[in-house]
């Protein structure tokens, strides 16, 4: 728990001032409000008195307290709300910058939806809590004392009558709460499934849409929001008890002390204290006992953030499982490849994804690869930029040990286009140079050229500035793809690795490319993961992957004569048209 405060706080940075000040202003808040009732018990006295002149002077007072107290109330409002928005705002920059930093396996333990939910929810959750903590959790304590203090100065028999219902109040309100709190986690689980769902399902709702699966999705998101809702009604249900609760500590309070009080004025006849000291009283009684119901919600609310807390400081604690080498090597000689009796795994418990894989690729050749889904070939090749690590053997790139490598350089030389590869809301431009920061326009129609995607970018209204929509929605998935080849060519990479990049680009073009490639890149090292034979039979070396292992290797011809599963997926390919004609 100290940990998670420590490691929170360091988020609050420049906005200390304020959080310094939001108490300050509650305690000087606290201080008018308890000198307040004193006042009005003097008002109350005067009133039996001859002279009008001590109720103005009173009144007069009076008015300033208040004043004050309004000022200083709404200064700690403002200041508590800059500093719990500055803290989130912080937290939530410290949390997505630790996320760049993750490896595609750190990603892979925590999900990306449950990444998004604590950037989001959590941190909102916390900030709430920062903002009351502030404020609240520094006011009632105070009221308390001061309330406590301020009565004691006006009759110690009767405060008594407080001093013993605190602790009964108390120990009334957080029996209700300690029902309540483990039905409140519980409902803060069911929340992140409830959100992954909905991420999930409105990031997916084309394809939901597509399959007609409306009904069934609104069916599983009512049902997990009714299991939310009856939890959520429990809790409430038990949460509400704790205001009549208090009510009726109040009542009993008041009527003690109402009866007591009277029966002190009338036995005294005013001479230990006053009707107007008995108003003041009353009005303590009911400041400390509002205070006891305070606390008590205080209490909810940081159990209820410190739930937040803990998946936040989770993600800040955690240490990236990928880092790149101090003093790491910062030139990469030449595109060659080795994998030296490489093994992987994605996790501890998980089985061999590549098994035992052996391969020597030379610098400017194009290596195809060629394998049923699931066969490992996006592993494979992801372990080239160190996306994830070997966790057996060895991988070289430009004859060098790729952990080796300061990780930019080894992924600037690196470049891949993925399997699941995206554009970003922005225009073709920006988009482009996001590989490349400083690209010229010359630059990146050179790329778009040799990607084949300058000929339809040319025939856009807008060109180079058409605006591609968030998730690229706007352009086919064809036009995508040989975006994504362009923009990953613009880093002028030693190595670069299409995993089925071309996949919805016809064969014509998917050649036309692969001409330019040939012509205009030929020292680049070009590795093509494709479904199609076709893709890869001018390759120098083509693979066969299958069940994480390499069966077959050769060139087209080599594996044609030898009549294994290559023959047998370019004869199920080519059925019906025997020889199509690629250029
Ligand atoms: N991020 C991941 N975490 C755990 N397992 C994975 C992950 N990605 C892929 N796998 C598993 O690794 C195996 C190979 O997958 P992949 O390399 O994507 O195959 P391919 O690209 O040939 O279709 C599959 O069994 C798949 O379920
Ligand atoms: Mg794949």
């Amino acid at each position: 728990m100290k940990h998670i405060v420590s490691a929170l706080l360091g988020s609050v940075r420049q906005y200390k001032k304020d959080s310094f000040l939001a108490p300050l202003f509650v305690g000087l808040e606290v201080v008018m409000e308890c000198l307040l009732p004193l006042l009005m018990a003097d008002v109350i006295d005067s009133m039996s008195g001859a002279s009008m002149t001590p109720i103005v002077k009173d009144a007069v007072a009076l008015l300033i307290l208040a004043l004050l107290s309004l000022l200083f109330g709404t200064m700690s409002g403002v200041t508590a709300a800059t500093a719990s928005t500055g803290f989130a705002k912080n937290l939530r920059q410290d949390l997505f910058f630790k996320v760049q930093d993750f490896a595609f396996l750190d990603i892979d333990r925590f999900s990306a939806s449950s990444l998004v939910t604590r950037l989001t929810t959590d941190v909102t959750n916390v900030q709430n809590a920062y903002g009351i903590i502030l404020r609240i959790a520094v006011r009632t304590p105070l009221m308390m004392i001061f309330a406590v203090a301020m009565s004691l100065t006006q009759s110690v028999r009767m405060s008594m009558i407080f001093i013993v219902m605190i602790p009964v109040a108390l120990l009334a309100l957080f029996g209700i709460i300690f029902k309540a709190m483990p039905i409140f986690r519980r409902i803060f689980r069911k929340y992140d499934a409830l959100n992954n769902s909905v991420q999930e399902n409105v990031s997916g709702i084309r394809v939901v849409k597509a399959f007609v699966r409306e009904d069934h999705e609104i069916e599983k998101f009512h049902a997990a929001s009714e299991d939310v809702r009856k939890d959520f009604t429990a809790a409430e249900k038990l949460i509400a008890m704790n205001f009549p609760t208090l009510s009726f500590f109040v009542y009993v309070a008041m009527m003690l002390i109402s009866f007591f009080g009277a029966l002190i004025i009338v036995n005294t006849k005013g001479s230990e204290f006053s009707t107007g000291e008995l108003s003041a009283l009353i009005t303590y009684g009911m400041q400390i006992l509002m205070s006891v119901m305070m606390l008590s919600m205080i209490f909810v609310m940081i159990t209820m953030a410190a739930e937040s807390a803990k998946r936040i400081v989770e993600v800040l604690d955690h240490e990236g499982s990928l880092e790149s080498p101090e003093n790491g090597i910062t030139e990469v000689k030449d595109g060659s490849i080795v994998f030296d009796h490489v093994n992987f795994r994605y996790s501890n418990h998980g089985n061999e994804v590549l098994d035992d894989i052996e391969l020597t690729i030379p610098s400017g050749k194009t290596v195809g690869i060629i394998g049923a889904t699931g066969s490992s070939k996006s592993t494979f090749i992801q372990l080239i930029p160190r996306l994830y690590d070997v966790t057996g053997g060895k991988l070289l790139v430009g004859g060098t040990d790729v952990r080796d490598y300061d990780l930019k350089t080894l992924r600037d030389s690196v470049a891949v286009v993925l399997q699941k590869n995206v554009l970003f809301h922005g225009t073709i431009r920006d988009n482009m140079r996001w590989g490349k920061k400083d690209a010229t326009d010359e630059e990146i129609i050179r790329v778009c050229r040799l990607a084949q995607a300058d000929e339809f970018v040319q025939q856009f209204p807008d060109g180079y500035d058409t605006m591609i929509d968030r998730g690229g929605t706007n352009v086919s998935g064809g036009q995508k793809q040989r975006l994504c080849i362009a923009r990953a060519l613009l880093k002028h990479p030693k190595i670069l690795i299409l995993d089925d990049s071309t996949s919805a680009v016809d064969t014509r073009t998917d050649a036309l490319i692969r001409k330019a490639f040939r012509e205009e890149i030929p020292e680049t090292t070009k590795i093509i993961i494709a479904q199609r034979t076709s893709s890869v039979e001018d390759a120098d070396m083509i693979i066969v992957m299958d069940d994480g292992r390499i069966v077959e290797r050769g060139t087209h011809e080599e594996l044609m004569n030898r009549g294994g599963i290559y023959r047998e997926i370019y004869d199920s390919q080519n059925s019906g048209s025997i020889g199509e004609e690629v250029m």
